[in-house]
């Protein structure tokens, strides 16, 4: 039975405004279904935090989605993916809600790595968390083991994205520097994961520092790919999920900053609330 009759929307949590870019493409591919979306700016970021911070952050805000009615929430977010994601599937969720999931980004778009390289050489550029975790190589160790990784911490990035600073000449030195970094491990490299949900944002700049054959890959459509192959699985999950269209915005922090930062994400303008973790 589709259960439309009161809300229970697909939850998008991330760190602040990067998840924006994973829910657009959601929205994209499932206009019908409705979507909570909830970025803990006041914390945000969580790239250098300890694992224990982003652990505890995530669960938080796991539970508030949770009681805002989400039956599936999907951590849009590499770094909480990286630090808090296998606790909170394993140790938490048995005990706080075990008819609910979570779903993170870092599997998905490892399963899908190997498609984009011819010389099975690949890069990763991530937050400083997500790099340290070494989930990502992990992940493509278990799936595609025939492949060399390379990682780069690129500590800086997020901060040049949510402060808009990106497209000003200061942020070329940062941008370049990481991406230089990267590609002298390894000139075979020809494939590179942004493993950050703000990357995208700067496609047009990390493109001026790599040669043309050299892929970037970028998780939105990824991991919509993921989630409707996730709800086409399981019926009893997609199901439950409510579908009359609508989109709610959370903020931890300030809304009016939220709803005009986070328009260059989403790419179009919307209301927004507020909401204590
Ligand atoms: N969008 C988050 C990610 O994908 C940014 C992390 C942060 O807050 O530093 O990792």
């Amino acid at each position: 039975m589709n259960n439309n009759n009161h809300s229970a929307p697909i939850g998008v949590f991330d760190s602040g405004y990067g998840g924006l870019t994973i829910l657009r493409e959601f929205v994209n591919r499932l206009p019908a279904y409705d979507f909570v979306y909830l970025g803990d700016n006041a914390r945000s970021p969580y790239g250098s935090r300890s694992f224990q911070a982003v652990y505890h952050y995530t669960l938080e805000a796991v539970k508030k989605l949770f009681g805002l009615g989400c039956p599936l929430v999907i951590l849009a977010c590499n770094t909480s993916s990286a630090k808090a994601l296998r606790s909170i599937q394993q140790t938490d969720l048995p005990l706080i809600a075990p008819d609910r999931r979570v779903l993170g980004v870092i599997r998905p778009t490892a399963e899908t790595v190997e498609k984009y390289t011819l010389s099975k050489h690949v890069g990763i550029l991530g937050t400083p968390g997500t790099i340290n975790s070494g989930s990502y190589l992990l992940e493509i160790e278990k799936l595609s083991p025939q492949l060399t990784v390379f990682q780069e911490a690129c500590p800086m990035w997020v901060s040049l994205v949510e402060n808009d600073e990106f497209n000003n000449p200061g942020a070329e030195y940062f941008i370049r520097k990481n991406v230089e970094n990267l590609l002298a491990r390894d000139p075979r490299i020809d494939a590179i994961i942004l493993g950050c949900t703000h990357y995208p944002l700067l496609v047009d700049i990390i493109r001026k520092f790599i040669p043309s054959h050299v892929k970037l890959i970028s998780q939105d459509n990824i991991v919509a790919d993921s989630l409707i192959d996730y709800l086409n699985r399981h019926p009893e999950m997609n199901n439950r999920i409510s579908k009359l269209g609508n989109i709610q915005f959370f903020t931890t922090d300030s809304i009016e900053l939220f709803e005009k930062r986070g328009s260059v994400f989403f790419r179009k303008p919307f209301h927004a609330e507020q909401i204590d973790l």
